[in-house]
């Protein structure tokens, strides 16, 4: 067991690292596909007060459980609570943020594809239905997609090894505000395009005749997949805060941001959905058809420029990619590097090997996998929906059900306040006790249901 276990050099550090796992391919890429899939602005709407009521929650409780323990995420409960169970469902949030990663990684080897294409010019000057049909075709050949994949994968491990400070920390804290300039850009520049506007009320306008079950349960997975809860991710990195830290301020924060940067999203993207006649239920490949046609138009009077901004956007979608992918990473490997006697780096390797062989199958669902069907879905839908709308709400439940029934209460009271030390967090700790305690166990649990019992 670590005895000197790292810390984050500063409070800054750990809102960046924290927003840098939170903000990534689920809020530029999954985000707009679900809303897309999922009928627009009533998903939009359900996705918000998930976040709050029930994805928040889970926030802090997993920061309280990291921070409390210094440990993993199945340490944590065996420190926590040496002669409970509990560190056996605690394995679960180690198993499933290493499934996530491998379908994640497949997605930001499509990024990385997509900064290539925008370093060769190819987004620019072209026949729009090139530019829009180049993913489908992209996607189905078979060596492409598994050469990104590879790449993709094999970063995320180099930034692992070296370790929490020197790789993850330095990493996440600069390309995050370039992000946002970019994606605010683009989306001043979507939302002009002629015919945007059926685009824009499609995201502000709610229908709530589309909200099936399943679009509920989905929202719910939304939320908690764009805030990197019930994986452990949070816990993992909140062992690596300091005592100083406060919790719910850096919750908030990251949450704000995520909600905003996802936002941003789905107003880059549907109104250049619409604007191109593009069909907004078209799965993953949504962002990949929509963005280079905004680009593609941008280029008709801006060659250059548009193709420099395509550059600069794909670049901070693969940063922000990465410094989500190292977040799932870590979990396995402060498990595996703390709990056995593996050492980090052969940690890192073996599982970034196991996670890469895996990836290779949803990788290829796209393409001669692709009649494979489970329960009438791809292999590639079914393993997200699995981690999304299963595993992630059994390992929000494991989080919040712990700390409000489980944990003494004065040890939760003691890190939600620093001691009681800040004054605002204890004025309104009680009404965090009733969330975590009644609203988010009950509403995890039934919008979980939803799609079997409607
Ligand atoms: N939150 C990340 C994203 O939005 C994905 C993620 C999920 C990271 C779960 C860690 C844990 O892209």
């Amino acid at each position: 067991m670590a005895q000197n276990r790292e810390t984050f050099g500063s409070h800054f550090a750990v809102i960046m690292a924290m927003a840098g796992s939170a903000i990534g391919l689920g809020n530029i890429w999954r985000f707009p596909t679900l809303v897309g899939q999922y009928g627009g602005a009533a998903f939009v709407l359900l996705y918000l007060v998930f976040s709050f009521l029930l994805a928040l929650p889970i926030f802090y409780c997993e920061a309280i459980i990291g921070r409390r323990s210094r440990a993993n995420a199945f340490g944590a409960f065996r420190k926590l609570d040496p002669k409970g169970h509990w560190h056996w469902l605690g394995l679960i949030t180690v198993v499933a943020p290493l499934l996530i990663l491998s379908y994640y990684n497949v997605v930001g080897g499509w990024s990385a594809q997509y900064l290539f294409k925008s370093l060769a010019g190819d987004f620019v000057g072209r026949e729009e239905a090139l530019v829009t049909g180049y993913f489908g075709q992209f996607i189905s050949s078979a060596w492409a997609p598994l050469l990104v994949h590879a790449i993709f994968a094999g970063a995320v491990a180099l930034i692992v090894v070296s370790g929490v400070k020197s790789g993850i920390e330095k990493f996440t804290k600069w390309t995050m505000p370039m992000l946002f300039v970019l994606i605010l850009v683009i989306v001043v520049y979507s939302v002009c395009l002629p015919g945007a506007g059926a685009g824009v009320s499609y995201l502000v306008r709610p229908d709530l005749s589309k909200l099936s079950g399943s679009a509920v349960a989905s929202a719910m997975g939304q939320a908690f997949f764009s805030l990197s809860l019930g994986m452990g991710t949070i816990l993992t990195y909140s062992s690596y805060m300091k005592r100083q830290d406060n919790i719910a301020g850096t919750g908030f924060s990251t949450a704000l941001a995520d909600m905003l940067f996802a936002l941003l999203a789905a107003f880059a993207v549907m109104p250049a959905v619409f604007a191109g006649g593009l069909e907004p239920g078209s799965g993953p490949g949504l962002i990949f058809e929509s963005l280079p046609l905004i680009f593609n138009r941008m280029g008709a009077g801006l060659p250059l420029v548009s193709t420099v901004v395509a550059i600069l956007f794909f670049f901070s979608v693969l940063m922000a990619a990465l410094t989500s992918a190292i977040s799932l990473l870590e979990v396995g490997v402060a498990y595996m590097s703390e709990e056995t006697r593996l050492s980090r780096k052969q940690s890192t390797w073996l599982l970034s090997g196991l996670v890469w062989l895996l990836g290779i199958v949803w990788s290829l669902s796209f393409g001669p996998l692709a009649d494979v069907q489970v329960f009438g879905m791809s292999l590639f839908d079914a393993i997200d929906y699995t981690c999304s709308n299963i595993l992630m709400p059994i390992g929000g439940l494991v989080f919040v059900l712990f700390v409000g029934w489980k944990m003494p209460a004065p040890d939760v009271y003691d890190e939600y306040t620093n001691g009681g030390t800040l004054r605002f967090n204890s004025r309104i700790y009680p009404a965090f006790r009733f969330l975590v305690r009644y609203i988010a166990p009950v509403g995890i649990a039934l919008v979980a249901l939803t799609p079997y019992l409607f």
